[in-house]
Order: C-alpha cells, then sequence, then structure tokens
C-alpha cells in the first residue's frame, strides 16, 4: 500500500499554485487582499481536507485486507518521517522480484526495458504544464491578457496620454510671444515637409499654395512677416479654406508654429527668391512693407 502526501503539503501546492495563477492575470499583488482569492484560497484548503478524509477512509478499507505482517511493516514505514520517506525511496532500487513484475516483452541487443512509473514529481509538472497550457491559451483568446498587441495599444494610449498631459504644462508659443530664431529652421524645415509641401513644394517654390520665397503676400495681417507667416499657419486664410487654421484646428501647437515659421521666415528672407524661371510659382498678392523691428 503507498504512502499518502500528508494534507498540509497538499495545502502548500494548492496555495503557491493559486498564488502564480491570481498573480499571472492581475500582475500585481493586490489581490492578496481581495475577497475572490482568500474565499478561492479557503474553498480550496476545505477541498483538501475532505480529500484527505475520503483517502483516510479508503486507506482504513485496505488496510483491514493487509495481512499481519504488512500491516506491521506498513504500519513501521508510516512512522519514517515523510520527508526521510521521500529521500529514501530515491535511492530504492527495484529488487529483483519487481523488476520482473514490471519488464517489457522486448529487447534488443540484450537491453532489456523495464515498464517503470513516472515519478510523482514528473507528473505533477506534466499536469500542472498541461492545466497551464489550457489556462493561457484560452485567456489568450478570449480574454485581453497577454495579448502582445493588446498591450502595445494600451501602452501606447497611456503614452500619449502622458505626453498630453506634458505638453499641456509646456509653455507655447502664441503670436506675442513667438520670436524668429536660427536655432528652429532645422525643426521647422521637418514640421514644412511633413504638413506644408504637398501644397507649398519643395522648399516652398509654390504649387497649390502660393510661393513662400518671394516677397509677394496675399495675406498680410501682421505688421511684421515673421508674424504675418505665424498668423498664417495659426488661423489659415479667410480667402482660401485650402490653407487651413493649423493652430486653431490643433494640428501644431503654439512651438510648432513657431517652429515652422522660423523655416518659411527662413527661405523668404535668408534665402534668393525661387522664381519662375527657376520653377517657383508666379508671385501672388502685393509687396508689403514689413516693419523689421520686432523681427
Ligand atoms: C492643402 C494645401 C495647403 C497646405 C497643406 C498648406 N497650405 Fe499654406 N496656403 C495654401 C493656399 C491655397 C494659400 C493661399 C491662401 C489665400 O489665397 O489666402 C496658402 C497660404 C499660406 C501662407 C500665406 C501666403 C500669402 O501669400 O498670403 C502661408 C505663410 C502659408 N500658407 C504657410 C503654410 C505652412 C507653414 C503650411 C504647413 C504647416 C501650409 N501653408 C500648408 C495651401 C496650403
Amino acid at each position: 500500500m503507498k504512502r499518502r502526501t500528508p494534507a498540509y503539503i497538499n495545502i502548500l501546492i494548492v496555495l503557491g499554485l493559486l498564488l502564480v495563477v491570481f498573480y499571472m492575470f492581475s500582475q500585481s499583488s493586490d489581490f492578496l487582499t481581495s475577497k475572490f482569492f482568500i474565499g478561492t484560497a479557503l474553498i480550496s484548503i476545505i477541498v483538501v481536507f475532505i480529500q484527505t478524509a475520503i483517502g483516510d477512509l479508503i486507506e482504513n478499507e485496505k488496510f483491514k485486507k493487509l495481512t499481519d505482517t504488512e500491516k506491521a511493516t506498513y504500519v513501521a514505514e508510516k512512522k519514517v518521517p515523510y520527508f526521510q520517506y521521500l529521500w529514501n525511496g530515491a535511492f530504492k532500487s527495484q529488487s529483483e522480484k519487481e523488476e520482473k513484475d514490471i519488464l517489457i516483452d522486448h529487447g534488443f541487443d540484450g537491453i532489456m526495458e523495464l515498464d517503470n512509473q513516472l515519478p510523482k514529481w514528473w507528473l505533477g509538472l506534466f499536469y500542472f504544464g498541461v492545466a497551464y497550457c489550457v489556462l493561457y491559451i484560452s485567456s489568450y483568446f478570449l480574454t485581453d491578457f497577454a495579448h502582445p498587441i493588446k498591450e502595445y495599444d494600451q501602452e501606447y494610449k497611456e503614452q500619449i496620454a502622458s505626453v498630453e498631459e506634458y505638453m499641456k504644462t509646456v509653455p507655447q508659443a502664441t503670436i506675442e510671444t513667438a520670436k524668429f530664431s536660427e536655432d528652429n529652421v532645422e525643426e521647422g524645415r521637418v514640421i514644412f515637409e511633413t504638413n506644408c509641401v504637398t501644397c507649398h513644394a519643395a522648399e516652398g517654390k509654390g504649387g497649390i499654395g502660393p510661393n513662400l520665397t518671394d516677397n509677394f503676400w496675399i495675406n498680410q495681417p501682421e505688421k511684421t512677416l515673421f508674424k504675418t507667416i505665424f498668423y498664417m499657419v495659426e488661423n489659415g486664410s479667410t480667402n482660401n479654406p485650402t490653407m487651413q487654421a493649423w493652430g486653431k484646428n490643433g494640428v501644431l501647437t503654439g512651438n510648432d508654429i513657431e517652429k515652422v515659421a522660423a523655416y518659411v521666415y527662413h527661405i523668404n528672407q535668408e534665402k534668393a527668391p525661387i522664381t519662375q524661371a527657376q520653377g517657383g510659382a508666379a508671385p501672388q498678392g502685393t509687396q508689403p512693407n514689413w516693419e523689421k523691428a520686432a523681427e
């Protein structure tokens, strides 16, 4: 008759598995105080006790059927502490009689095969692996758990939210505070190439939108060139909605407008105009007398 695993070891194993599974799903240790976890743990412990009690009953019945000598060895074996019994078991080799019982009826080159029982720890790990696999695959397909794409989306949303939160605290340039700065030209070029080239063409030589390199301007809302550019990008054109209000529509922030305005100012003032002969669009509007001071 086989010796049974004591209840306290079964309880420890069950609690260990519960901890792993709960942690896996909640990804934090908060569950330790949740009623759901405590309830599941209590019910599991009660189930272990019931299983032990049923085991005891079966053991008693089997014990009654043993011969007296078998009873004596069983009682003697049971006195050995459980862990020592396990330790001894690890080194026990089969007696010749036992080997004969499990010898499989085939061999090769004189090598015979024994139908050994699989070790309990191995079987335990195997069944745990199978159960874990079923749990994992079903939660992968039926829930949001462990889905790389969904986790990525979630983290992406969180990051965007924190960037937005941060942007709210960053002071943004306004038409009053914006100034031309050489340092903004490069970043402004990138913003221009992403948002503006479709209409104003490469280097602002003009296409659907007017040539931005010459000194002819349809719109002249401000007294200085830099502020005029800032104003146009922030508010768009009242004559022609093709030029949208990039700032008012929330596409570009005040700081982005300051940068892209620096780039447009740079191609207009610090570079030679791209004339019609060089592939630029024909001048539109009139030639203003910009105030220099506030630039
Ligand atoms: C969908 C096409 C389109 C895009 C994209 C576009 N614009 Fe324009 N833009 C126009 C048109 C058309 C006008 C002329 C508006 C008018 O007639 O009043 C214009 C006018 C302007 C003006 C004033 C020019 C003038 O002579 O009055 C500036 C400055 C300007 N755009 C800058 C930009 C910048 C910077 C961007 C990128 C952030 C941009 N635009 C993107 C079509 C566009």
